[in-house]
């Protein structure tokens, strides 16, 4: 389906501002399709005059809808509606006195001019399902009473408000708790739900009838509410913004529209959300996500005392071999720790690879400072790794990198070993390459029963699906490469 400003690219006039305002009532048009129990269609005046294009649409979630199929990017000839051919000549909301019939059900139209400046640059048209609004009860009336105050405000001009956009997750619906005020902010309508919010928010009383910003306030403990300026504009209904207000036990948002349908203040329509469930689960997820990182903190913790200890141990042992391979194993659970420490700085468990590399990189070239003329560098980015890969992946470049300082440049040659990852559709393809002597002749790798390199195979071929190749490199040196699956890409 295309998008309303491919529509509007494609077929209209429309400019960028235009088009911002027409986003911006886009944000908020679920409010008068919920309020109305109506289908909206948004028709864009097409480039030539000839007709009309569906920008976009919108069903309400309150009733049934009247359309079933997707209008947009639907054209329509002047003349076909005269509705919208009315409401955009004559800049004025038309109407019909009878319902269509589609289908066996009656359908009110209305075509609403979308105003911005002195320009119509839209026309709306609202179709209301008449099934479900037979006998309209005090709720339907409420609510339809605020749709037509919006739509007279689209039709002027007043509506959408520039600069106040609120279409965050969280922000609350028509069906979570409706409230109509009046000009002097006290409550003539409220919704079973919004009055059930405001129980929870330790209400006694009915909400009709009482001012809502002192009703409100005498609920809420100073510190869960917002300025007292904020309070009171948002909570009489003159300040187009939302609020968050709470108690112990209860957390709300409250939503103000003010409704002006021909300029003057004629009170506003609150939306009140209750959100106390998802503020604890955000806290939890937040107390959650901590845990992790202090878990992550403390295993790397753990494991540089285990590398401090082996490292003492390899001081004392006298035997060369066993010296190495003590510090061999340091180096190991180095690798292991660097991932971790990455791990505890991070805000899910995902692994930002580059530093990890770069840190293993260090660590390799300052073991090999017996020579310490071997470059090692990373060229391309890894991006970030799921925490299941970033361990033994950093374990087995840690060896791979190893066996390339150690037996590609002996006796303190010169050279350059990179590191350069490719991220493929769901895989992702790690090459190191030396420039040294290059593996021993008549060497496979396939058959060598040296520790290094079974981990390395342990580690990529079981531990991470994966596929080792270790050759001779382009011109000279070796060059391994490690291939690994990736879910998601
Ligand atoms: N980049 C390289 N350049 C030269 N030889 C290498 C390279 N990588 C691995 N090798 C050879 O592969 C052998 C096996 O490596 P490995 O299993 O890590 O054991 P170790 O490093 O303990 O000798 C090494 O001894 C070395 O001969
Ligand atoms: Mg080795």
């Amino acid at each position: 389906m295309p998008s309303l400003n491919d529509v509007a690219r494609v077929h209209t006039r429309l400019d960028g501002d235009d088009l911002a305002w027409l986003h911006l009532l886009l944000a908020d048009w679920q409010i008068i399709a919920d309020l109305s129990f109506a289908d909206l269609v948004l028709w864009l005046p097409d480039r030539e005059g000839t007709g009309y294009w569906a920008g976009a649409q919108m069903r309400p979630t309150t009733g049934p809808t009247a359309y079933v199929d997707d209008l947009v990017g639907a054209f329509t000839p002047v003349g076909s509606k005269p509705l919208l051919d009315s409401a955009y000549d004559h800049q004025r909301v038309a109407r019909e006195g009878d319902p269509e019939w589609r289908d066996d059900i009656p359908v009110r139209v209305e075509a609403i001019p979308v105003r911005r400046g002195n320009q119509v640059i839209a026309v709306i048209a609202r179709n209301t399902n008449l099934l479900g609004v037979r006998t309209p009860s005090r709720l339907e009336l409420a609510y339809l009473q605020s749709a037509t105050d919006l739509t007279q405000m689209i039709s002027n001009g007043f509506f959408p408000f520039p600069g106040q956009r609120s279409d965050h997750a969280d922000s609350p619906r028509v069906g979570d708790g409706f409230l109509r005020i009046d000009a002097t902010g006290k409550v003539t309508y409220a919704s079973p739900n919004a009055l059930s919010v405001y129980r929870r928010l330790g209400l006694a009383t009915d909400l009709t009838g009482l001012c809502l910003a002192d009703a409100t306030r005498a609920l809420v403990p100073a510190e869960r509410r917002p300025d007292e300026e904020t309070l009171s504009a948002v909570l009489s209904g003159r300040l187009p913004t939302d609020t968050e207000v709470g108690t112990e036990d209860a957390v709300l948002i409250l939503r103000s529209i003010p409704l002006r349908p021909t300029g003057e203040h004629l009170g506003a329509l609150v939306l009140v959300r209750d959100v106390t469930d998802l503020r604890s689960r955000d806290r939890e997820l937040v107390t959650k996500e901590a845990t992790i990182r202090e878990i992550h903190h403390r295993v790397k913790n753990n494991l540089q005392t285990v590398a401090a200890l082996l490292r003492l141990q390899a001081r004392r042992i006298g035997n060369e071999e066993g010296r190495e391979a003590l510090e061999e194993a340091v180096r190991r659970v180095g690798s292991i720790a660097i991932v971790h420490e990455t791990l505890s700085q991070a805000f899910d468990e995902r692994v930002d690879f580059d530093a990890v590399v770069d840190r293993l990189l260090l660590m390799v070239a300052d073991v090999s400072s017996r020579g310490g003329r071997v470059q090692c560098t990373r060229s391309g980015s890894f991006g970030t790794l799921p925490a299941e890969v970033a361990t033994p992946l950093a374990m087995v470049l840690t060896e791979v990198l190893q066996n390339a300082v150690e037996h590609g440049y002996p006796a303190g040659a010169a050279g350059t070993i990179t590191v350069e990852p490719e991220r493929l559709a769901g895989r992702l393809r790690v090459t190191v390459e030396d420039d040294g002597v290059g593996l021993p002749e008549g060497f496979d790798p396939d058959t060598s029963l040296n520790l290094g390199l079974s981990i390395v195979r342990t580690l990529v071929e079981s531990e991470l699906g994966g596929m080792l190749e270790l050759r001779a490199g382009r011109s000279c040196g070796a060059r391994a490469v490690v291939d690994v699956p990736l879910d998601g890409g």
